[in-house]
């Protein structure tokens, strides 16, 4: 297979993780007599120094003539602290997942058997642990209309749905359930929200098409509960822009440490793989970042093009390397390695056999 990837490493931390992903793809690529061609672009508090702007003309031109996007990280905390900044990193991200449609985004969630005991979670409960979170990407309340405060002391962001929005989303939700424990999770406020009263409605009419899987249905607040007393119930959660936004990052305790859960963000024509951990401007250029996210979105990246094969190849990898305890400081604090030895181990792994 002959594929160009788009690779946006962007800021802090980002650029070193997404090196060795790109390690372990030429490994793969070497493996298994693929091809794949990279392209880098700039995006994110990188590319406003460099070019004024978060998202440049020319690095959106890169993405959609690629056959997928490599993301690595945004984010800088001149920007964080500041609320009358003009141009913030975040806005190239939003701009990027909206100008190239990507509307789902599915952040696997799952309890490494080897190292169960890093969760601030009981073991018991998170053991077996395995689910996936369908996050709506390109609508809601990150894409309603805005009123910025203008010195009235009053400011507003509109949570705006329409049903093939929904639609959408729910369709690649129940499909990956039926390939999954068939049940899926509509995680909602539709005691309060219309939008989500709108989701429920759509959802359910859905489900008759899907009648091997089974629907649930959780208030958003009691599944920021739930995620945390009993993770095992959830197969395939299914929820909106913001709601997804906060219950994956909670989620993340479940596996310990967020340096270990990649994503997907899956649209029209173009797809996106980017791990869900920020750019850690503290640890920028000391190579003691986690890469396994980063790498295992590039698994997803495989996945993605069917290659089943390859992706189970670089999880293997990566479940061998935590076996071995050979893992940077949020895993390994004792003896702590580097992020391109974790990377490099990886592909001795995956070349060996
Ligand atoms: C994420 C991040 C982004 C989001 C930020 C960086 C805009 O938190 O991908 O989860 O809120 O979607
Ligand atoms: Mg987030």
């Amino acid at each position: 297979m002959n594929k160009k990837i788009a690779v946006l490493a962007g800021d802090g931390i980002g650029p070193e993780v997404t090196k060795e992903a790109r390690k372990v793809l030429d490994a793969i690529a070497k493996k298994y007599n693929h091809t794949f061609e990279y392209q880098e672009a700039d995006a994110g508090a990188i590319a406003i120094d460099r070019h004024g702007d978060p998202l440049p003309s020319s690095t959106l031109e890169i993405c959609k003539n690629t056959d997928a996007v490599l993301f690595g990280a945004i984010g800088d905390p001149k920007y964080d602290n500041d609320p009358e900044a003009k141009v913030r990193p975040e806005q190239g991200l939003l701009k990027l997942r909206k100008e190239l449609q990507l509307f789902a985004n599915l952040r696997p969630v799952m309890a490494f058997d080897s190292i169960l005991d890093l969760s601030p979670l009981r073991e018991n409960r998170i053991k077996g642990c395995d689910f996936i979170i369908y996050r709506e990407l390109t609508g809601g309340i990150y894409f309603g209309e805005k009123k910025e405060d203008d010195g009235s002391g009053k400011a507003s962001d509109l949570m705006y749905y329409e049903e093939e929005e929904i639609q959408r989303i729910a369709k690649l939700a129940f499909e990956a359930a039926q390939n999954r424990r068939k049940k899926i999770t509509l995680v909602d406020k539709a005691n309060v929200l219309a939008s989500s009263r709108l989701w429920r409605k759509v959802v359910q009419k859905l489900a008759s098409d899907y009648p091997d899987v089974t629907l649930d249905f959780l208030f958003v607040d009691n599944a920021a509960m739930q995620v945390i007393l009993n993770p095992s119930q959830f197969d395939v959660i299914l929820t909106s822009n913001m709601f997804g936004d906060i219950i994956s990052d909670e989620a993340s305790t479940i596996s310990g440490s967020l340096g270990l859960l990649p994503s997907a963000s899956i649209g029209v024509s173009s797809s996106m793989f980017e791990p869900i951990h920020g750019s850690y401007p503290q640890a920028k250029g000391q190579d003691i970042a986690n890469p396994m996210a980063a790498i295992l979105s590039a698994a997803m990246m495989l996945e993605h093009w069917n290659l089943f094969d390859e992706a189970n190849s670089i999880k293997e990898a990566v479940n061998t390397c935590l076996e071995n305890n050979y893992a940077t400081v949020d895993i390994n604090p004792g003896s702590a390695k580097k992020c391109s030895e974790v990377g490099d181990y990886i592909v001795h792994n995956i070349l060996k056999d």
